[in-house]
Parts: structure tokens; sequence; C-alpha cells
């Protein structure tokens, strides 16, 4: 699915795994202690290797840990990627946390550092929906208005934002969502 907004930005969802897609910077759901994990956060290590672990190690020696609702920017190892931008994403207890305000706050955070560092094409997966246990009809929303309306800006320098998500339940969550 894909929608052009009226200043020419694109959005799209398609069902896949986030390492295999090109783009200038992806997207990780990474642990505020950015020790790595399983789900989307291991594909990524697996597949980019261990310069961004390395990376990761550094910052953390630098700043301790992320915050909920940040994120940190590193290389992208052997993806098809330039950068890695590893958001941590809220734990979902039961909606009435501000999970929601962190939710959009990972996605913000990952538009600005495209924004930073001149990304024009971003992948992002659906964060929080696995392991935090964030219901995926609540997320999709959050998630996608948070990118919309970044792409909206006339003076955005990203051209392309699209959520490459797992499976089909999560991609017919976000095609709700988005239509
Ligand atoms: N490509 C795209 N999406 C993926 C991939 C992949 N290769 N692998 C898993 N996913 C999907 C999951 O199916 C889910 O829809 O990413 C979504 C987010 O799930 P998690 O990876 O579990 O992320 P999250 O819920 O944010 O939990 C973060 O999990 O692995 C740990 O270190 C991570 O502790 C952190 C926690």
């Amino acid at each position: 699915m894909t929608q052009t907004l009226p200043n020419g930005r694109v959005l799209r969802l398609m069902q896949g795994d986030i390492t295999r897609v090109a783009v200038d910077a992806m997207c990780n759901a990474a642990n505020s202690a950015l020790a790595g994990g399983g789900g989307v956060d291991g594909a990524i290590h697996r597949a980019g290797g261990p310069s961004i672990m390395r990376e990761l190690d550094q910052i953390r020696a630098r700043i301790g840990h992320c915050p909920t609702g940040s994120a940190v920017a590193t290389g992208a190892g052997n993806l098809p990627a330039k950068w890695v931008f590893h958001a941590v994403g809220p734990v979902y207890q039961d909606g009435r946390h501000g999970e929601a305000g962190l939710l959009m706050s990972c996605y913000a955070t990952c538009l600005a550092l495209a924004e930073e560092r001149g990304a024009e094409t971003l992948s992002f997966p659906s964060i929080s929906t696995g392991v935090y246990g964030y219901p995926v009809d609540e997320a999709a929303p959050v998630a996608l208005r948070a990118v919309k309306e970044h792409l909206a800006r006339e003076d955005t320098r990203v051209r392309e934002a699209v959520f490459v998500l797992f499976d089909q339940w999560t991609l017919e969550a976000y095609s709700r969502a988005f239509s």
C-alpha cells in the first residue's frame, strides 16, 4: 500500500524482513540497555554484523542507556543501509501510562535523526508490538500518524518512509489504520 502526500513524499506499507529492504536509514526496535535482543533487534544485529554492537558499546559508555521514547544512531554494518536508528519503544502496561506519547516520540526521534543526517529513505518495523506487548491495533494509528505528520512537512528531507511489517496480522492492522 502506498500513499503519496500532496508534497510528493511517500508513505508505504509492505510485508517482509526489514533487514532485506534497502534504505538510507533502517529503524530498529531496541531496548534501553542497547544490548541487543530477539525479534527485529536480533535480526538486525545478525544481518548487520558485530560493528553495530561495537558502536552501541561506545554509545553506552558515553550515555549509559537510551531512554524509552528516544533513539540512537549507528552505522549499518553489512545491512543495505547507511545507518541504523535504535529506538526504544514503551513496554505496554494498559495504555494509560503514556505509552502512545512514548511510541510517537520513538518515531519522531528517528525522523529527527534522519533529518540531521540527510537520510532520504527510511524504514520502520512495528515498534513495541512484539515482546513489548503493545496491541498492534492501538500502535498502528499512532505510528502512522507520527510518520505521516512528519512527511507532510514542506521542509522535510525524507522522501519516502516504509513500514516493513513481518507478519500478515501486523500488515492487516496497519492497512486498516492506513485507510
Ligand atoms: N523485520 C521486520 N519486523 C520484524 C522482524 C524483521 N526481521 N523480526 C521481527 N519483527 C517484528 C515483530 O514481528 C513485531 O511485529 O517487529 C515487531 C516488533 O517486535 P519486537 O522485535 O519484539 O520489538 P518490541 O516489541 O519493540 O520489543 C523490543 O525486544 O528483542 C527485544 O531488544 C529488543 O528488548 C527489546 C524488545
